[in-house]
């Protein structure tokens, strides 16, 4: 190769380089990543980790649990609970614990209300009372009312279940607590 083609040959090969980049800018210009604010594909929220998208848009008010309980159904509750609970807990006024602790007598008790049980720190750690509105909140996402609990179930998603289940879980009581009023 005499030294006019080997000119010629780099000079083919820059001006490709500069055509490639200059390629590239335009490219980069006129077609600008664009993402979407949010994800086009909804995930249930009982599945959703922990980091959702801090820019998510607030989700639906929940429907208070006195509306709930108005038009709940104990009996379908109960076959729901034996359905979904029955294999960790035991309902029976002085059952045995299972994985679980026994639930007779929990509305109205206090949290990790069954002596001797195992319960989680978190669990152990929760003040006052179980009350209609933090048995909601629990059964909703168990993981999200007790960080670290030790009761393995994601939840129940369907507002009508849940309210039926914790209608029932409120007749196991010598005096079960009044239902609260649903408000107006
Ligand atoms: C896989 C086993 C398992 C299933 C299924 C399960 N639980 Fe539990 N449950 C537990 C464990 C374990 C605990 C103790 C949690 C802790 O210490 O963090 C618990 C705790 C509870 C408590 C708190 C009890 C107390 O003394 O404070 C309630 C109420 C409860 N469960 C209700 C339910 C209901 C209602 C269902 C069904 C819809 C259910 N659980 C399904 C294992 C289970």
């Amino acid at each position: 190769m005499d030294s006019l083609e080997a000119n010629k040959a780099i000079a083919a090969v820059l001006t490709a380089g500069i055509a490639f980049m200059v390629a590239g800018l335009i490219g980069e210009t006129l077609v600008r990543e664009q993402r979407p604010a949010q994800s086009a594909i909804k995930v249930a929220t009982a599945a959703a980790p922990e980091a959702a998208a801090p820019a998510a848009p607030a989700a639906p008010a929940a429907v208070p649990i006195a509306t709930l309980l108005a038009s709940a159904d104990p009996a379908a509750g109960k076959a729901t609970a034996q359905k979904l609970c029955a294999v960790c807990h035991t309902f029976d006024e002085g059952g045995k614990a299972g994985i679980g602790p026994n639930l007779y007598g929990v509305v109205g008790g206090p949290h990790a209300h069954m002596a001797g049980f195992n319960y989680s720190d978190g669990m152990k750690a929760k003040a006052g009372p179980w009350t209609f509105d933090e048995l909601n909140e629990w059964l909703t996402k168990p993981s999200a009312y007790v960080p670290g609990t030790r009761m393995a179930f994601a939840g129940i998603s369907s507002d009508k279940d849940r309210a039926n289940v914790i209608d029932y879980l409120h007749t196991l009581a010598a005096s079960p607590e009044p239902l609260p009023a649903p408000p107006k």
